[in-house]
Formats: C-alpha cells, structure tokens, sequence
C-alpha cells in the first residue's frame, strides 16, 4: 500500500486490532514499515546515515522475537516485537544500555522497534501495541520490562508506571537522545 493510500485509509478510519506475525513474508512487510517510517523520522534520526540494512530496520534479534502488527486493508501500519531474556545481558543491542540494566529483576523483557505509519499516528496504535505487549511479559513471567524511549514515547510509559534509568549509549545515526525506562513487575 503507498502511503497516499494509507492517508486515505487513515481518513475512512480501518483499522484492526494487534495482531502476532509471524513467518519470513510477515517480517518482510514489518522491516518495509521500519525503513519508511524511520526514513521520514528527520527530527529523530539522521537517514543519510542509515544503510539499507540498518540495525533499525533489521537485526538478529529479530528472529528470536515475538512481533505483533496492526493493519488497515491488509497492509501493516504499526509494529512493534518483544524480546524475552533470561540474562539481561543477553538482550539485543543491550550492549548500548550498559550499567543501566544492573539491578534489574530477571527474566526481563525487552519492548522494541515500535513503528506507526505516518498517516495513523494518534489513534492509539502506539499504546495498544506496548500494552499487548506487556501482558505477554507478564504471560511469560518476566520480573521487568525494559525499553528504550525515544522522546514522545517518555510520557506514555511514564504514564504506564515506567521510570526512567537514563540514556543509552547513542548510534551513530541519532538526532535525539533515547533514554532507557523500566517496570518492575
Ligand atoms: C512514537 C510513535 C510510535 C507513536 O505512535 P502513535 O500510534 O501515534 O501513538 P499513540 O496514538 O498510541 O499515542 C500515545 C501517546 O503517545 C504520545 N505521543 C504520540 N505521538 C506524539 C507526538 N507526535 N508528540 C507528542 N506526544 C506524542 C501522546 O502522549 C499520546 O497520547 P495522546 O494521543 O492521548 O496524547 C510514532 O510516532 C512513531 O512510529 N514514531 C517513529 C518511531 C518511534 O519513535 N518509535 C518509538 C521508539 S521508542
């Protein structure tokens, strides 16, 4: 689906509910969703610096995750994927959160590569996605959740009883500052 026709879907308002994707074309459709949307991230992410096959996009951890999409008409409009670890140390790109991590109740589940299409933001597909998410933390017993915010993410998992521990170590391709939050569960 073109992002016009997506505007156009925004407009009629379809939209369904969090689903888990699963399989090698459902992977394909959510690093598409990655890529167009951290493209036209300008504030938060420098573009020019991503490569094709940018971390953002795609990364080991991917295979061993769990993802959920939303879609409208067919087409995925929101993703989002929640690693479970048993050693936080273990966590993808958990090298970045360094000290931040230390303390934390194990197993400890880790919330990332959120992404809402352009033309659905606001409706709420951010906040059903973490919260799906979080339930299957605790579905699978983790003792904590942690994620990595960017800036309008703050409030949201503030608001969800996350706490801020701090920023993570910058990738070479960011604009903004993330700061790593968790919940004890
Ligand atoms: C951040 C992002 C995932 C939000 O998706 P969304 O579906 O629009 O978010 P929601 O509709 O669930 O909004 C939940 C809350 O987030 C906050 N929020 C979302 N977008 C915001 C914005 N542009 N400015 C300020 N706050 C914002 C608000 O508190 C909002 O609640 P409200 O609408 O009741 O005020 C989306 O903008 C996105 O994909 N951004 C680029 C990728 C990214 O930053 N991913 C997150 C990495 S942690």
């Amino acid at each position: 689906m073109s992002p016009a026709t997506v505007q156009a879907e925004a407009q009629n308002g379809a939209c369904g509910d969090p689903r888990r994707a699963d399989g090698p074309a459902a992977l394909e459709a959510i690093v598409a969703l990655r890529a167009l949307v951290w493209r036209s991230e300008r504030d938060v992410i420098d573009a020019a610096k991503l490569s094709p096959d940018a971390s953002l996009f795609r990364d080991a951890g991917d295979a061993r995750a769990l993802h959920w999409t939303i879609e409208a008409d067919g087409s995925v409009v929101a993703a989002a994927r929640l690693c479970l670890q048993t050693d936080a140390g273990d966590l993808p790109g958990g090298e970045r959160f360094g000290r931040l991590l230390a303390g934390l109740p194990t197993p400890v589940a880790l919330l990332s590569r959120l992404v809402v299409h352009p033309a659905m933001r606001r409706r709420g597909l951010a906040q059903a996605l973490t919260e799906v998410r979080m339930e299957a933390a605790r579905s699978w017993g983790a003792r904590s959740i942690v994620v990595e915010a960017s800036p309008r993410r703050i409030a949201p998992l503030l608001a969800l009883g996350f706490v801020e521990l701090g920023l993570s170590a910058a990738e070479p391709f960011d604009l903004a500052a993330f700061t790593l939050m968790a919940l004890r569960l």
